[in-house]
This record gives C-alpha cells, sequence and structure tokens, in this order.
C-alpha cells in the first residue's frame, strides 16, 4: 500500500449516495449519467449518516476532531494532505482506491484583507478568498480533481465539457495528469485567449463552435448520449462535492468563527450552489453554529438567476440572451439554478447584478489593492456596494468576496481598461469616461532617456491621488 493509500485507509469517510434535487430518487453512485433517470433533474451526492449530530458521531465525524485532523494534514507531504480539497475528505464522497486520485494539490488558496476596496463599498471588514489561486488560475480546480478521479475510476477514456474556459482548461489539466483524453466544446471568438491557450497546451481536442455558451451546453448534452464520453460541467455532482472546499477552507481560516457574508459571481451557478452546501453541511455537522449569507452576484446581459428571483419568486427558470464583457459568467440559462436558489433563500443571501461600467470600476479596485482578478470576479465588490446602499449588508458586518479567476486570464480586458478603449463605441461610452479615467493608468511610450523617465515619476508624485 502506498503512503497515500495508508493515510486515506485511516478514516472513515461518510457514506455518500447520488441524489435527484428533483424527485429524490437515488441513483447508483459513480453512474454515468448525471441526470435523475426518473426525472431528468440534477443529481447531488447526500449523505445520508450526517442526518443528526449522532449520526454523523456514528459516521466518525465528531466536530472537534474533524478540525483537528484536517488542520494536522496541513504538515503533511501526503498528496491528499496537500490538496486543499482532499484534506477534508471525511466530508466528500469517497473513492475506491485513493491511490486514483488526480490532484494539483488545488485548493489552500488565500484569504486577503481588502482595506480600501472597503472603504470604497462602505463596510469596515472586507476580505477576498481568492480562487484564482489554484493550478490553473480558477476556482475550477477544486472541482475538478475530484469529479475527474471519478471519471478516472469509473475507467473513462474521454471526459468532455462545454465552457466559457475556465472549466476547460481545468479540465484539460486534470485529464492530461490522468492520462484521460479530454474534448472541449467553447463558443467561438467568446473566450479568452489565456484560457484558449490553457486547453491547447494540455492537450484537449478544441471545438470552437459557431453559438453562444448556451449552444455548446446544447450539443455536448447531445454528444454525451451518443458517444462513451463523461460530462465535466458543473451538472456533473462530483464537481460540487470538490468545490465545497472553498468554503469549508475559509470557515477553518476564520477558526469556524463565521463572516456575515460571502459574495459569489454567479454564471451557470454551480459554485454558488457547492458553496451554499458547504455552508448547510457545515452546520450539520456542528462544525459551525451559524450560517453566512450567501449571495450572488450577475452581470446586468446575463441576469437569469436575477429575473429568475425577482420575476418567479426562484419557481421557474427566466433564460437569457447573455451579453457581457465578463466572458466567464455570459450564460443565458445557468444549469444549476434550482440548487443555487436553494441554498440563497435557506442562507437568507441575496441577488443583484450590476452594470459593465460598475463592474470594470470594480475591477481597478480590486488591482489597485495588489490583489488582481478577472472582469467576472470583480462583480462581486461592485454587488457589494449596491447591497450596502440597500442596507442588506451593515457597515459593521464582515464580508467575504469569492475571487474566482486569476487576473492573467483576461488581460486584453486590462489593457483595454487603462487605454481607455473598454467602451470605446458602446452605449458607456460617456458614463465610463466620468467614472473611470481617474482609475487608468495607461503605459507609455517614452525615448530611452533618464530624462524622461525622471520627468514621469515626478509628475506621478506630484499628482498622487493617495497623498
Ligand atoms: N467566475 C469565473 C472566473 C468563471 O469562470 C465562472 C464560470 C464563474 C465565475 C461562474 O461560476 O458558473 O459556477 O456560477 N465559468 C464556467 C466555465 C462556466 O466554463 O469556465 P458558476
Amino acid at each position: 500500500m502506498t503512503d497515500q493509500a495508508a493515510l486515506a485507509s485511516k478514516v472513515e469517510p461518510g457514506v455518500s449516495q447520488l441524489r435527484c434535487i428533483g424527485c429524490a430518487a437515488v441513483g447508483e453512485e459513480g453512474a454515468k449519467s448525471v441526470r435523475c433517470a426518473q426525472c431528468g433533474d440534477l443529481l447531488e451526492v447526500a449523505f445520508p449518516g450526517w442526518k443528526t449530530d449522532a449520526g454523523a458521531r456514528a459516521a466518525g465525524l465528531d466536530a472537534a476532531g474533524l478540525k483537528k485532523l484536517w488542520l494536522e494534514r496541513r504538515t503533511s507531504w501526503n498528496a491528499l494532505d496537500e490538496s486543499g480539497v482532499w484534506r477534508f475528505r471525511e466530508i466528500l464522497p469517497a473513492l475506491n482506491d485513493w491511490n486514483r486520485v488526480i490532484t494539483l494539490r488545488e485548493g489552500n488558496t488565500p484569504v486577503y484583507e481588502l482595506p480600501s476596496c472597503g472603504r470604497a463599498a462602505g463596510v469596515e471588514q472586507l476580505f477576498a478568498k481568492h480562487q484564482g489561486m489554484n493550478p490553473t488560475g480558477s476556482f475550477k480546480d477544486t472541482g475538478m480533481t475530484a469529479a475527474a478521479s471519478f471519471a478516472r475510476q469509473g475507467g473513462f477514456r474521454w471526459v468532455a465539457c462545454a465552457s466559457t474556459g475556465n472549466t476547460s482548461a481545468s479540465m484539460a489539466a486534470y485529464a492530461a495528469r490522468a492520462g484521460m483524453r479530454s474534448l472541449v466544446l467553447i463558443p467561438q471568438g467568446q473566450i479568452t485567449w489565456g484560457k484558449l491557450s490553457q486547453a491547447l497546451d494540455y492537450g484537449a481536442v478544441t471545438c470552437q463552435l459557431k453559438t453562444d455558451f448556451d449552444g455548446c451546453m446544447r450539443v455536448l448534452d447531445e454528444v454525451v448520449q451518443r458517444m462513451p464520453v463523461y460530462l465535466l460541467n458543473s451538472v456533473n455532482p462530483y464537481r460540487l462535492e470538490g468545490q465545497k472546499t472553498a468554503a469549508v477552507e475559509l470557515l477553518e481560516r476564520f477558526d469556524w468563527e463565521p463572516p456575515d457574508h460571502i459574495i459569489v459571481p454567479g454564471g451557470n451557478l454551480g459554485n454558488s450552489s457547492a458553496i451554499g452546501k458547504a455552508l448547510l453541511e457545515m452546520k450539520e455537522l456542528g462544525l459551525i453554529t451559524r450560517l453566512p449569507k450567501l449571495s450572488v452576484i450577475q452581470a446586468e446581459g446575463a441576469n437569469a438567476l436575477v429575473r429568475t428571483m425577482r420575476e418567479t419568486g426562484g419557481k421557474e427558470l427566466v433564460s437569457v440572451h447573455a451579453e457581457t464583457m465578463a466572458t466567464a459568467i455570459k450564460i443565458g440559462s445557468p444549469a444549476s439554478w434550482k440548487k443555487a436558489v436553494r441554498v440563497i433563500e435557506a442562507t437568507g443571501g441575496a441577488v443583484e447584478q450590476v452594470s459593465e461600467v460598475e463592474m470594470a470600476l470594480a475591477k481597478a479596485e480590486i488591482g489597485a489593492d495588489g490583489i488582481g482578478c478577472e472582469p467576472a470576479s470583480a462583480v462581486t465588490l461592485a454587488g457589494l456596494k449596491k447591497l450596502v446602499k440597500q442596507g442588506f449588508v451593515k457597515k459593521n458586518e464582515s464580508v467575504v468576496l469569492i475571487l474566482t479567476g486569476n487576473l492573467l486570464k483576461d488581460p486584453d480586458f486590462t489593457l483595454k481598461f487603462h487605454r481607455g478603449d473598454l467602451f470605446a463605441g458602446t452605449e458607456h461610452e460617456e458614463e465610463a469616461a466620468e467614472v473611470l479615467t481617474p482609475r487608468q493608468r495607461a503605459p507609455m511610450v517614452l525615448d530611452a532617456s533618464a530624462n524622461a523617465v525622471v520627468k514621469v515619476l515626478e509628475y506621478a508624485e506630484q499628482t498622487d491621488p493617495r497623498k
């Protein structure tokens, strides 16, 4: 037995099952389909042994013991312990053979204080958990290590996803590590070069379809019916299990004293569903005694969840034709909307939407705090400003923004922003000029002389807004 398997065998993971979120039918664990065979709704991983505190203890899930065990693993060199996902394996579905886990040492991402962003939003305690610090630069890696490992356990040769870029980058990397082939469907001309280049580098068969993300998803649904290919979009329940750990890690970092609010960007709504599931499960297991409110922010042009909540009270999905520069969340028909509605309601969170200019300003503010993120992540700060104005978030409450992607995923957006041409020729041009100009730092082309550089330096010092 290898070290990895020996260590894993010392723990008794909770027994899990796949259950339909619609009709509650229990499916076959590890089955190929990610939808309910009875009614077609999404599946989720359930842990029936956790129903009560006594049940949790019987499954070896004593809260104090788990907290101690998870923290101790941070000093271990075992690959499972080094992963910020598998470190928490007692609350994840168990693999038959722990040696089959595919890990790039994902998770264990930093939590930063954001003092000036906090001032801009009007809250005293603002933090960012930066999931863009994962191996392929986005939060997707935490889910992918789980789902790709189950794909390998299931004996699949091919895995596939439709993507706005980050899922495909992550899936291609994990598939390559596992010796599996990967198929990527992306909307032509609508994903960033950074993300596209990752999928190519990691050896994915990459198809740019002449449609949007929602169209890619429809095509892929048919492909997986016809070919022996395992679907790794976030409708895959194992993805969400891995993504839960971002919330667990966050609570551990706060010594299990929950913040008042957690704010996430919403696209296909897998991430908000996963984080919400983790919060509810942690409460159920007695790891925390109070739930943070989980709020989801969307771009105005891709606001299916916002409309779903406002127009139908979360009962029927209102699909939209998505348009936003935040290509990561340019999604009109979010697959996990029901799961997201459930956790937003259970935690008492809110949904909000922000304009393109509000998002661009927030991204520059996060960058100016020395953190940086991709545009989709910045909707969190822009949304927080609105939630504070509405009184939903109070000045003295603690808030954590989940930043989902690395700044370097979309350098084009940042360059255009600072050159001042991000909104050129659009209806937002005037508003952008007024709001964004003070934040712009265009690169300068100079003669190769010290004099020229010194002049620039002197001018920058005289006009420093922070003086
Ligand atoms: N932020 C980033 C950077 C993303 O890439 C995504 C989704 C989201 C937020 C939204 O997360 O879909 O779980 O609500 N990107 C997917 C992709 C859709 O294909 O990479 P969600």
